[in-house]
């Protein structure tokens, strides 16, 4: 990859975290594995309701200095329609410290043209790319990576 690059995400339930690892194999980028500060893992209930009232969090896992880098892809479960509660917290915690971003969202089959909406909001500019991966695809291994390569 020319451009350099941090992988920053967050994964309830593994989906997101296939596809991240999968793209951090390919590329050889550096990465960061966002997770609540004081929790394991969250409820359905408590990611909804987190979800729908755009709520941030402590988060951990930021080992990187965004800064650093010329490019920051997101790659985050769509919950309620709009981005995950952990990347909408490190969005808000390090958006004047983000150049460009890309956006992958994995959902279980809604559009994501809300979760871009949401973090373009939080981001103050829109993604550079963006893609949605379905659940489905991920399990039968049928996504395609080639828009992050
Ligand atoms: C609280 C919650 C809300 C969700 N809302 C949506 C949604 O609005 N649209 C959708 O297509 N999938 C929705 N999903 C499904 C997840 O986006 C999907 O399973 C995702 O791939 C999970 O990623 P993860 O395994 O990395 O956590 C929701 C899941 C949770 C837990």
């Amino acid at each position: 990859m020319d451009i350099k690059t941090l992988i920053v995400y967050y994964s309830r339930s593994g989906k997101s975290e296939i596809i991240a690892k999968d793209l951090q194999n390919r590329t050889g980028c550096d990465t960061d594995k966002i997770e609540y500060a004081n929790k394991n893992k969250i409820s359905f209930i408590g990611a909804g309701f987190e979800a729908a009232f755009r709520k941030k969090v402590k988060i951990k896992g930021a080992g990187h200095n965004p800064g650093d880098y010329e490019r920051i892809i997101f790659v985050t479960p769509v919950w309620a329609g709009k981005i995950s509660t952990p990347i909408r917290s490190y969005m808000s915690e390090n958006k004047a410290n983000i150049k460009s971003y890309s956006l992958i969202a994995t959902c279980g089959g809604s559009e994501i043209a809300g979760a871009i909406k949401d973090a373009a909001d939080i981001m103050q500019k829109e993604p550079a790319v963006s893609e949605r991966y379905l659940s489905k695809q991920i399990d039968e291994n049928t996504y395609d990576l080639a828009k992050f390569m």
